[in-house]
């Protein structure tokens, strides 16, 4: 039984990395809901997956380059859709706070310490002051060591585009739980060879019935979705 991810909430349907993103993800049945961590100029963790503003909100340059007073002036709605003009970028604390109680989390690191000083003593601070249920990944694996040094038990899943093989004893290294791999390189094999390496693997992004019908009978053990309502709904009777 595969754990179903909503991807930046449930970017089908509503602006990704958003309260309302999260609330559809969660109304649908999600296990957990995915979202991206950046730092303002002056050090507040914010949901937003691009380095930059331009794609998504209102803004244009690089967040870092902004205080959060700033950035709650823009508008993250719109540009998926008239409907949702007025959606603000939340902080990593709002979605914590707003959700903590109904749903588990997957929080990606976009970048580690070298890029947003101490995130990840922040990002840790965060998981411990909202009590939720939070495994930290990402593709910088020098973010998640530093997660590692500073927190024992946390769950921890590296994010790569690769085969499972290549990246096994790293994830021992870290004592990481989870391979988060890319979905078109996973077959049988992956899945057999970290199982047996007592790691879990999770699949992104998948958007297609049949593919997260075909990854979960090989025993992949989450699904992460821009659909949440689509996969779960299909996918029930394996579940
Ligand atoms: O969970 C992994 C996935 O979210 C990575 O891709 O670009 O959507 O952040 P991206
Ligand atoms: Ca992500």
């Amino acid at each position: 039984m595969a754990l179903i991810i909503g991807h930046r909430g449930a970017r089908c349907c509503a602006p990704e990395n958003t309260i309302p993103s999260f609330k559809l993800a969660i109304e649908a049945g999600v296990d957990g809901i995915e979202l991206d961590v950046h730092m303002t100029k002056d050090g507040e963790l914010v949901v937003i997956h691009d380095d930059t503003l331009d794609r998504t909100t209102t803004g244009s340059g690089y967040v870092k380059d902004y205080t959060i007073n700033e950035l709650r002036k823009l508008d993250a709605g719109v540009k998926f859709g008239v409907e949702w003009r007025g959606v603000k970028i939340p902080t990593l604390d709002e979605v914590l706070r707003e959700f903590g109680n109904k749903t588990s989390f997957v929080i990606e690191l976009k970048h580690g310490s070298d890029v947003y000083p101490s995130i990840e003593e922040e990002v840790l601070n965060l998981v411990k002051k909202h009590n939720v249920k939070a495994k930290i990944v990402s593709f910088d694996f020098n973010a998640l060591e530093r997660v590692r040094q500073l927190d024992d038990s946390v769950e921890l899943g590296l994010i790569f585009i690769g085969k499972a093989r290549w990246f096994i004893d790293i994830a021992k290294k870290l004592k990481a739980q989870w391979l988060q791999a890319e979905y078109r390189l996973i077959n049988e094999s992956d899945v057999k060879i970290t199982h047996e390496a007592g790691l879990k693997i999770g699949a992104w992004t998948i958007n297609d019935v049949d593919i997260a019908i075909k990854l979960t009978e090989m025993g992949v053990d989450e699904i992460t979705t821009d659909n949440p309502s689509l996969i779960i709904r299909n996918l029930k009777h394996t579940r």
